[in-house]
């Protein structure tokens, strides 16, 4: 079995002597923006693009812009090596990898700032994250020159500022969303996964399953408030340090809910566990 050619690219330049040539020929270009650290999640972002795109770019850059905190930044997983392998396997035709210099050249000096969606829940724990992000993924899809981006629903409000970017800013790409990829016990893939001991692994799963328990009250008709306060209990006594939020918001623009929702909604929660930070977030179905 021959393994699939796969190019590696460091600078915006050796990348666009590839992708323009793609797009002159009138190819359908896609681009799955990572931080690396793969897991499955990842790889069903990279298939679902491969289903709809001529030609695949996966990018891994630790984006320092989106990091409020050093010591996280510093304990981020780094695997160029395996990442590449299981890029190389799963048919992609790029892998960019640019580091900070490349990213941010000296006197570099924008940032892209996304107001309503971008405030609260991650944005508000994390002050300057979603800057980094819109910063970040905007540069990326203009030197990818995609026409299909591709985002993981797990990191909810991410998708939700990304989208608002490509529509204020009238970037010429399409953004497609793909499920939460799941662990057997429920527990949301994410590279943070693999910073937790064994111990805080067995603890973790109870966050969706408090989440999936809570989303069901409120369907069922318990006030959203006391659903959420009980749910916050719940993850404490089941061995998580603190719960940074847990919110009911609108799934289509994530206005914050109080009430029982009458349209779809997502309970979303951010939560630590041995100084680890995950999130997750469940569909909760409208009543009436
Ligand atoms: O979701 C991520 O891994 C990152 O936030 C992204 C979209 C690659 C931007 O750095």
């Amino acid at each position: 079995m021959t393994t699939p050619h796969m190019t590696i690219a460091r600078t915006v330049r050796g990348l666009r002597i590839i992708a323009t040539p793609w797009k002159r020929a009138g190819l359908r270009v896609g681009v799955v923006p990572t931080m690396g650290a793969l897991h499955e999640g990842h790889l069903s972002l990279v298939r679902a693009a491969r289903a709809m795109c001529d030609r695949v770019i996966v990018t891994i850059f630790v984006n320092p812009k989106q990091f409020d905190d050093a010591s996280d930044l510093a304990a981020y997983p780094r695997t160029e090596e395996a990442d590449a392998a299981l890029l190389r396997e799963a048919g992609v035709d790029v892998l960019y990898v640019p580091d900070a210099a490349e990213m941010y050249p000296p006197g570099f000096a924008t940032t892209i700032s996304v107001r309503g969606v971008s405030e609260g829940l991650c944005g508000g724990a994390r002050p300057g994250h979603f800057d980094g992000v819109a910063t970040v993924v905007c540069k990326l899809l203009m030197q990818t020159l995609a026409d299909h981006a591709f985002f993981g629903e797990k990191d909810f409000q991410q998708v939700h500022v990304v989208r608002r970017m490509v529509t204020d800013l009238n970037l010429p790409v399409d953004i497609v969303t793909c499920p939460t990829r799941r662990e057997e016990d429920g527990l949301a893939m994410s590279s943070r996964n693999r910073r937790l001991s064994a111990d805080a692994r067995a603890r973790a799963r109870a966050l969706p399953q408090v989440l999936q328990r809570c989303a069901g009250r409120i369907t069922a008709g318990e006030t959203p408030s006391a659903a959420m306060e009980q749910a916050r209990a719940d993850l404490l006594a089941a061995g998580f340090d603190a719960v940074d939020y847990l919110e009911l918001r609108a799934a289509s623009d994530l206005v914050p809910l109080m009430d029982t929702p009458t349209a779809p909604a997502r309970l979303l929660a951010a939560a630590w566990l041995d100084s680890v930070r995950l999130i997750d977030g469940v569909d909760v179905a409208p009543v009436g």
